[in-house]
């Protein structure tokens, strides 16, 4: 595609772990973009990155999306934006259970303002980023999108149904084409490890808290409940790596711009169809990297569902999208990441939480 037709994205989140990987996959693909990022939650340093990958300086705007006016200014300077993919968003469950409030002012304020731009400027199509916490703890796995929502388990889950419903009203009053994305786990990092996922302080999340375990960076971590009533007593989940997320939001789009869209706003999970246990994926990774595991048994965490997995057959029928990352790829690629964020403190500084 000549630089002089293609169509440029506004990616807020940019400098996140699922919009950085996102925003490489769009170059590949001939997109221009431009990132919208406050990093409040994230590490700017990530640009260097994606420009070592794609050999593309990404332009970000340092904005709080909260504040309308310096939201809207992006838009009056890019009149060329032909689409949004909205990522920017607080995601810690435990964290929203503590500050309710703040996670409704900001995951939905920013949600509203970007809504409004995104009507006043007539951009034809706009992705948003949801979860598949939306489902609660589903009566059946795999879930498909028609499975019924359960209500959220916490204010983080409460903001994506929300959102959901936000995105949903907006469309059938606007010009605008929408498709929600409902993540399952996302995992792993860039094959080339020049970026991947960097969790500010302790990881909530299971991967980064076994590669951080494997490193020294965490003295131990802890399997939160083995005695739930699946096959090895520990938690189920859907593990999807984040470059097959990343290429979702680029077929999303592509499937928006050939308008093979059946309504306004179209949902699709993305997950692997795989569901893998706690204890499974431990296994996994032990295996791949030789390196024994400190883990000790522990109770429940609260919030957390037994076991939740995807049917993914609507994205892979409608978006021609496909699973190309295994579980070990998620292993392996965690890993290579984890242990060039030791290497190269020069490059990302001396991380929180790595021991000294
Ligand atoms: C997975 C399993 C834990 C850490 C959340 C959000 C979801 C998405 C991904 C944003 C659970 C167990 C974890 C540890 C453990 N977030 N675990 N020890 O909770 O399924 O999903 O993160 O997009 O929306 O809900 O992911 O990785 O936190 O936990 O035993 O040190 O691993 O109890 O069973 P979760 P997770």
């Amino acid at each position: 595609m000549s630089g002089f037709f293609m169509s440029k994205i506004l990616v807020t989140g940019g400098c996140g772990y699922i919009g950085s990987h996102t925003l490489v996959d769009l170059i590949e693909n001939g997109y221009d973009v431009i990132s919208v990022d406050n990093n409040s939650r994230s590490n700017p340093v990530i640009l260097k990155g994606i420009e070592q990958i794609t050999g593309r300086k990404i332009k970000n705007y340092k904005v709080d999306l909260c504040n309308f006016d310096d939201t809207f200014a992006i838009f009056q300077e890019n009149d060329d934006i032909s689409g949004v993919i909205h990522f920017a968003a607080y995601k810690a469950v435990g964290e929203s259970v503590e500050n309710p409030l703040m996670y409704f002012e900001n995951n939905l304020g920013s949600l509203i303002n970007l809504l409004k731009c995104v009507q006043e400027f007539e951009i034809p199509h706009f992705v948003f980023s949801s979860s598949c916490t939306v489902y609660g703890e589903p009566e059946n796995v795999p879930v498909t999108e028609k499975t019924p929502l359960k209500p959220a388990q916490s204010p983080y889950g409460a903001t994506k149904q929300m959102g959901e419903q936000i995105v949903r009203e907006f469309v059938k009053s606007s010009k605008t084409d929408a498709i929600i994305l409902r993540y399952f786990n996302p995992a792993g990092a860039h094959p080339s490890a020049a970026i991947g996922e960097m969790p500010l302080g302790k990881p909530e999340n299971l991967i980064p808290a076994i590669t951080q375990t494997a490193a020294g960076r965490l003295p131990k971590m802890f399997v939160y409940g083995t005695d739930y009533s699946t096959r090895d007593g520990s938690c189920i989940r859907d593990y999807i790596h984040v470059c097959d997320i990343a290429t979702a939001h680029m077929l999303a789009l592509q499937f928006l711009e050939k308008e093979k869209n059946r309504s306004a706003c179209e949902i699709f999970n993305l997950g692997s169809g795989k569901g893998i246990s706690v204890l499974e994926a431990i296994d996994a990774f032990e295996k791949m990297s030789n390196v024994n595991l400190d883990y000790e048994k522990a109770g429940r965490r609260p919030g957390d569902v037994a076991a939740i997995y995807a049917n993914n057959d609507l994205a892979k029928e409608m978006l021609g999208w496909s699973v190309r990352f295994s579980l070990d790829d998620i292993m392996t690629t965690a890993w290579k990441w984890e242990k060039r964020l030791k290497a190269d403190e020069t490059v990302f500084g001396s991380q929180p939480g790595y021991l000294n």
